[in-house]
This record gives structure tokens, sequence and C-alpha cells, in this order.
């Protein structure tokens, strides 16, 4: 049986064999290997990320004249979903928005997402999200405690402020996103999720931060690649004895450069840090790999 993991749907457990019409294929890569030429057999994509009704994947250049034909056998594998589209960019530019494109089904690009019993709004290619953080978010959820005050920086379309709004304790969370299709969709999935302990900051991060001197309990940083740019505003922000979830990409293995540059940045703001913890979060690439420090502070 194929396996749902965060968000993504993996049929790579299963050993590839031809299929007679008694057997028919019960995963993507056994049905496409059936209408590939041997050729193109070896590049047939076996895992997908799943957004509730939309199902997307990333087609490899070798295939790219044969991306309507995988969308309708990935629809026929999965009959749950009712869009197949295609990954066409990677994550670019400050909202680190990744284009897509509807290459079988209903022609929709907005999502209906469900994840630790929230429901989510997506506008595919026009907003950043993941599904692959699901663990994350709730793992930080269930460690705030009773009247904590969260600042939920770079919030996207809000799955960080909802998450922990239904399955923590928290008082409240300010949710500062500058992404304005972010800021909205985040709008209505409050609304959808009748979330009502939330605040909603349409900015930049670097702009707003003055404005919240010491008030946070606990900032969720979900920006990798830059956001240790954010570390001084977020050391300005924290209370003593808050906690930073702070996000970095790093080369496999490398925790050395992130921790060097937290340290470096908590002097200078100064400000002591104890590091609770430093994790693996998932790979990025065959190179690199997302991970997660837990900073306390300890002034
Ligand atoms: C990696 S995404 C995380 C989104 C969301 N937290 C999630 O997990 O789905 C980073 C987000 O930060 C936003 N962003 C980038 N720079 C920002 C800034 N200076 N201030 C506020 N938001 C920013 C982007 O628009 C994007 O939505």
């Amino acid at each position: 049986m194929a396996s749902i993991n965060k968000g993504t749907f993996s049929d790579s457990n299963h050993s590839v064999h031809a299929s007679s019409s008694k057997n028919p294929p019960q995963n993507l890569k056994e049905a496409l290997i059936l209408k590939l030429s041997k050729k193109e057999a070896p590049f047939a994509p076996k895992s997908f990320d799943t957004f509730g009704n939309i199902a997307v994947l990333e087609i490899p250049k070798e295939l790219s004249k044969r991306k309507k034909l995988i969308g309708k056998i990935l629809l026929k594998v999965h009959p749950r979903f009712e869009t197949v589209c295609s990954i066409e960019s990677n994550h670019k530019g400050a909202f680190r928005i990744q284009k897509v494109k509807v290459i079988a089904g209903k022609k929709q690009t907005l999502a209906t997402y469900k994840e630790s019993g929230c429901t989510f709004l997506i506008p595919l290619g026009k907003v950043f999200f993941s599904p692959r953080l699901s663990g994350e978010r709730l793992r930080i959820a269930k460690e705030i405690k009773k009247g904590e005050i969260v600042g939920c920086w770079f919030s996207g379309v809000g799955p960080y402020p909802i998450v922990f709004s239904k399955h923590s304790k928290m008082k409240r969370a300010v949710a500062i996103e500058l992404n304005p299709a972010g800021h909205s969709y985040a709008k209505k999935n409050l609304v959808l999720n009748k979330v009502n302990n939330v605040e909603l900051v349409k900015g930049d991060v670097k702009k707003v931060y003055k404005k919240y001197k010491r008030v946070f309990d606990r900032i969720a940083m979900p920006l990798p690649h830059t956001g240790y740019e954010f570390l001084k505003e977020a050391f300005f922000c924290i209370k003593p004895k808050g906690i930073i979830h702070f996000y970095e990409i790093i080369v496999k293995g490398d925790f050395d450069t992130p921790t060097k540059q937290i340290v470096l940045s908590a002097k200078e703001s100064k400000r002591r840090v104890k590091l609770l913890r430093s994790a693996r979060v998932r790979q990025f690439s065959p190179t690199k790999e997302q991970v997660v420090f837990d900073i306390q502070m300890l002034n």
C-alpha cells in the first residue's frame, strides 16, 4: 500500500514490476512504467506532494513532453485528487513562490488542505506553503505554555499560528507576512478555523518589529536562506527566558555555520543564549537539509 507522510505521498516502497490486467498497477511509478518507453521509464516520478484536493509533482526534464499523460495516470491511480499540477520553478523571490501548472483534472489552483485538524485554503503559485513542515508546527504547538504570546513571523497563509491556536493554550499570536496574497488567505483561514486569538499584520518584519520590544515568549521564524538577517529583530522582540525557533538550510551536517551566526547576533544584541536543540527537519536537496534551532534566551 502507498503511504502518506507529512503531506508527501510516496509510492516508493513498492517493487516495480509489470502488471497484468488481473493485477492493475497500485502506484504511480508502476502505472507509468506500463505507459512510458524503456528510455523514459527510469525517470518516472514516484512521489508527489498532496495539498488536499490537489497533487503537485516535479517532472524531470526527460519527461517534459509527457506531463499530461503523467497527470492523467496519477488521477487514475489516486482518484481522490481533483487536479494534478506540475512544479514549474524553484521557490523564488522574497515571497518564496513556486510556479505551478495544471496538467490534469479540474482547472484550479486553489487547494483545500487539512493538517492537524485545521483546514487551509492555499492559492498554489501565489504563496509559499509546505505540507512537509506539519510535524514542526505540531511539535512547537505542544511546547507552547498556557498564556504565552507567540510571534509567528513569515506566516504565509497562517499554518503556524492556526495550528498553535488549536493545539496550545497560548494567549495570542502576532502573525507577520509580507505577501498580500498570503495575508489575505491567512484572514480567510482564521475565519474558516474559527480562530480568534491571532492578530494578522501585513508587512515587513524589518519595518514593524519595533512595536514588539520584549513582547514575545516565543518566536517561530520559518524563513530558511535569509532568516539569519532577522535574528537582530528577533533578539529585540523576545522576552528574557523566551524561545526562538530558527530555521535554516545547511550543507548536510554543517550545523556550525548557523550556530556561529546565532551566537554572533546574540552578542551584538547583548543577549545571552543557550542552544536547546538543533535537528534536521527534512531533506532539501541531495546535498542540503532543512534544520531547526531552538534558542533559549538566558537574559
Ligand atoms: C518559507 S515561507 C513560510 C510561510 C509559512 N510560514 C508556511 O510555513 O507555510 C516564508 C514567508 O515569509 C514571507 N516573508 C519574506 N520576507 C518577509 C519579511 N521581510 N517580512 C514578513 N514576511 C516575509 C514570504 O512572503 C513567505 O510567505
